[in-house]
């Protein structure tokens, strides 16, 4: 799901706190808190709520990360203000919308804050097995989670939702298809949880890209080519239009990461952040106009686009203008990606909350992870992240479950309910639960 530089999990490594004192934002006390309550010097233990309480720096202090950011006006330390929002409260619908920054359902505050599970719907699992995934994801805290709303095969093998024969495409509305997910919506349903359903993603792009061009072919053609995006609208339309009345989806995304290249394609020398752009304008429209329920987002890493940055995800060069999208007026929130927390998530997070609060949308931190170490690691970030004022959502890592006929996939990033993780990323649910 997410890579990580090797030098960077050394560097990690080398980073983690080993004194017994709590570190800079992290916990020290709080409901279910066992661990150490004295802070490292120049911090306090600072009572936050009845689940945290959070060792803060007394002056100000500079991150320690390593990514530099071009933003730094936007200091660490900052507390950004949320936009407020003049609009009326939302009627009850149902379906979660926005105001301002905020999720809303019902005209009351909504919280997104759950993980990822690409694989609940394409594992095969009974529905039984579905439910006790999602009963795991929702024991976490979570209210929503993200998952894939597409499966493109060129033959048909298990779960797949639409096949590809030459350029044309069928969608598989039988109970290896588009009926395996109304099992994935029904049992998120019984279990509180709403679903961020993305469309496609790198390599979803490439079969279309293969099937209707040809292999060999630039990825971006998939943003571009009249007949590919024909293609894709009329998945859209069979898929998206068949939950267009079902509250349990929270929202759409266009895809999983677009950028100019896919992960083994190449990019042509026209692509730039324009191209996905106006893409992502034309076809969140046309998701608007056949459902206009439901949010809809790019589901993009939340790349910057300033030439000359110094930082690759601030230069523009992957093909994402994250401030320029946001603004879009049928892409309801944001999102961005941050695969090394500990290093450069700090500046990261904060360059994405300013744009939320600049733009007046609510923007989700969508996959996070470290391999190693995890409990400290999130512990301390998933505190400094709540205890920001940033307000940035979280669906961040991989769910995992332990179902009978054994452990769900493991991509290094996987929180079980018996990991050691798992109570860290529950504690910090419940906390952003309790947030005004
Ligand atoms: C929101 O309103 C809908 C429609 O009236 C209702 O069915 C649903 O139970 C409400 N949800 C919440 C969480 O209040």
């Amino acid at each position: 799901m997410m890579k990580l530089v090797p030098s960077l999990v050394a560097l990690t490594l080398a980073i983690t706190p080993t004194l017994a004192a709590v570190p800079a934002w992290g916990q020290c006390g709080g409901i279910n808190h066992k661990g150490e309550t004295t802070c490292v010097s120049d911090h306090t233990c600072t009572y936050l709520n009845v689940w945290y309480s959070q060792c803060i720096p007394r002056v100000a202090t500079s991150t320690t990360s390593t990514f530099t950011s071009t933003r730094s006006s936007t200091t660490v330390s900052s507390t950004a203000s949320s936009t407020s929002s003049t609009s009326a409260p939302p009627a009850a619908t149902g379906f979660v919308k926005t105001s301002g920054t905020q999720f809303t359902l019902n005209g009351s505050k909504y919280t997104v804050v759950g993980t990822n599970s690409y694989w609940i719907g394409l594992s095969g699992l009974s529905e039984t097995d579905m439910n006790q995934a999602f009963a795991d994801m929702a024991k976490g805290g979570a209210t929503t989670v993200r998952t894939w709303g597409f499966n493109d095969v060129k033959s048909a093998n298990g779960i797949y939702y639409q096949l590809w024969s030459g350029s044309s495409a069928t969608v598989n509305t039988g109970s290896t298809g588009v009926q395996n997910f109304d099992k994935v919506v029904a049992a998120a349903k019984a279990n509180g949880i709403r679903l961020i359903v993305a469309l496609s993603d790198y390599g979803g792009m490439d079969v279309y890209v293969s099937q209707i061009v040809g292999s060999g072919q630039p990825h971006d053609l998939f943003y571009t080519n009249a007949d590919i995006k024909n293609a894709f609208k009329n998945y859209i339309k069979t898929f998206v239009g068949r939950y267009a009345n079902e509250p349990t989806i929270l929202g759409w995304e266009l895809a999983n990461k677009p950028r100019c290249k896919g992960s083994s394609s190449t990019a042509s020398s026209s692509c730039t952040p324009a191209t996905v752009t106006v893409w992502a304008k034309e076809i969140s429209a046309y998701i608007k106009s056949i459902d206009s329920n439901h949010l809809v987002a790019i589901g993009d890493e939340g790349f910057y686009n300033t030439p000359g940055a110094p930082t690759y995800p601030y230069q523009g060069g992957e093909g994402i203008d994250f401030d320029v999208n946001l603004a879009i007026s049928t892409l309801d929130f944001g999102t961005f990606h941050s695969s090394n927390i500990q290093n450069w998530g700090t500046q990261w997070i904060a360059d994405h909350a300013t744009s939320q609060n600049r733009v007046g949308k609510p923007v989700i931190i969508e996959e996070y992870g470290v391999t190693t170490n995890k409990p400290t690691v999130y512990d301390a970030w998933l505190s400094q992240v709540f205890s920001s004022g940033w307000q940035v959502r979280c669906t961040g890592a991989q769910a995992g479950s332990r179902l009978p006929g054994g452990s769900t996939h493991d991509d290094g990033y996987t929180i079980y309910p018996d990991s050691p993780a798992f109570s860290t990323v529950q504690s910090h649910a419940a906390a952003l639960k309790e947030r005004a």
